[in-house]
């Protein structure tokens, strides 16, 4: 059987990542495009010199040419420029509109079949932008924010219980930025709701709420510390997950921003929601009740996204 075929658009740190993680989990053969199509030919040089050492077959290679990307099963792309410090999401607006839909031209010249999961930010709007330029359906093209924010709330409620991030999961809902959704019932110790926990001691809802916090802002932490740009390595494993449910029609239930068609309320927009990650692309989006309160806080998240939206039309980009 032929070897699944990944193209990466962008080789900066995350897209360098990607196509590590990729080499060392014989996901398939990478193709590594950048505008720098030298650092997208460098870094596929590299890691597949590696290849040796870590006993990994996957062929790497880099171009400018959107031609190379031709017949991939999955694109991730993270074209378009980072944070810096003192930086939202959303003032990476114009700037990477511009990119993403120079790349979804490209997808839908070259690659119309692929999986397509966006990772630029600020990612709600992205990803929208990526659907509607490239005309793809829209099972087809998905964003990567939940599980890297349900990973960081995953791993510091791991520490505040002394317990493996294996046995903690997490449930993340809304927007990719401050107003995310952690729905803390659904969120859980081996099958034990957080609030449960609460109730046996584990934990005080004040520090519950301080992780929350924490995980919302997230993104902007390692933001501070690493002044020159953004997050890259959960990012990247988080999108590797998905393309992995897909590649391996797994059928993972991963947090994803898709475009939702009456779920949740919602008609026409992307975002985070639980999905069902398999062969088909975004299978099925998996709808829980909400309590009131837990209503107002994703309707608030959807609004921010769809102010940011707004905001983008009125640029005309
Ligand atoms: N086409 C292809 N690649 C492009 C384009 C373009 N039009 N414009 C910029 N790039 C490339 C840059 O040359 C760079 O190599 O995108 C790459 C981005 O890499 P980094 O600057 O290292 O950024 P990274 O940390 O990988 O993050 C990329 O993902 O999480 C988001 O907020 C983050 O929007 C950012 C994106």
């Amino acid at each position: 059987m032929a070897r699944n075929k990944i193209a990466l658009v962008g080789a900066g740190n995350i897209g360098g990542t990607l196509a590590h993680l990729i080499g060392l989990k014989e996901l398939g053969d990478v193709v590594l495009f950048d505008v720098f199509g030298g650092v997208a030919a460098g870094k596929a040089l590299d890691i597949a010199q590696s290849s040796p050492v870590d006993g990994f077959d996957s062929a790497l290679s880099g171009s400018s040419d959107y031609a190379a990307i031709a017949g991939s099963d999955v694109v991730i792309v993270t074209a378009g420029f980072p944070r810096l410090p003192g930086m939202s999401r959303d003032d990476l607006l114009a700037k990477n509109a511009e990119v993403i839909g120079a790349v979804a031209e490209g997808i839908r010249t070259h690659a119309p079949d692929a999986f397509v999961i966006v990772i630029t930010n600020p990612l709600d709007v992205m990803v929208a932008v990526m659907q509607e330029r490239s005309g793809l359906p829209p099972h087809k093209v998905v964003g990567m924010a939940g599980v890297l924010d349900s990973a960081r709330f995953r791993l510091f409620l791991a520490q505040e219980f002394n317990v493996s991030v294996e046995d903690v999961t997490a449930f993340v809902l809304g927007g990719h930025g401050d107003t995310m959704v952690p729905l803390t019932r659904y969120s859980t110790v081996a099958g034990i709701p957080v609030p449960d926990l609460i109730r046996m001691g584990w934990s005080t809802q004040e520090r519950i709420d301080a992780i929350v916090h924490r995980t919302a802002n997230g993104g902007g932490e390692i933001v501070k510390l690493l002044e020159k740009g953004s997050a890259f390595y959960a990012p990247a494993a988080s999108a590797i997950a998905m393309a992995e449910s897909f590649l391996k029609d797994k059928k993972r239930v991963l947090p994803c921003a898709v475009k939702l068609e009456g779920q949740y309320g919602q008609d026409g927009l992307y975002v985070g929601v639980p999905v069902v990650i398999g062969a088909g692309g975004a299978e099925k989006v998996v709808e829980v009740e909400f309590l009131p309160e837990e209503k107002a806080a994703f309707e608030k998240s959807c609004d921010a996204v769809k102010k940011l939206l707004a905001d983008f039309r009125a640029l005309g980009v």
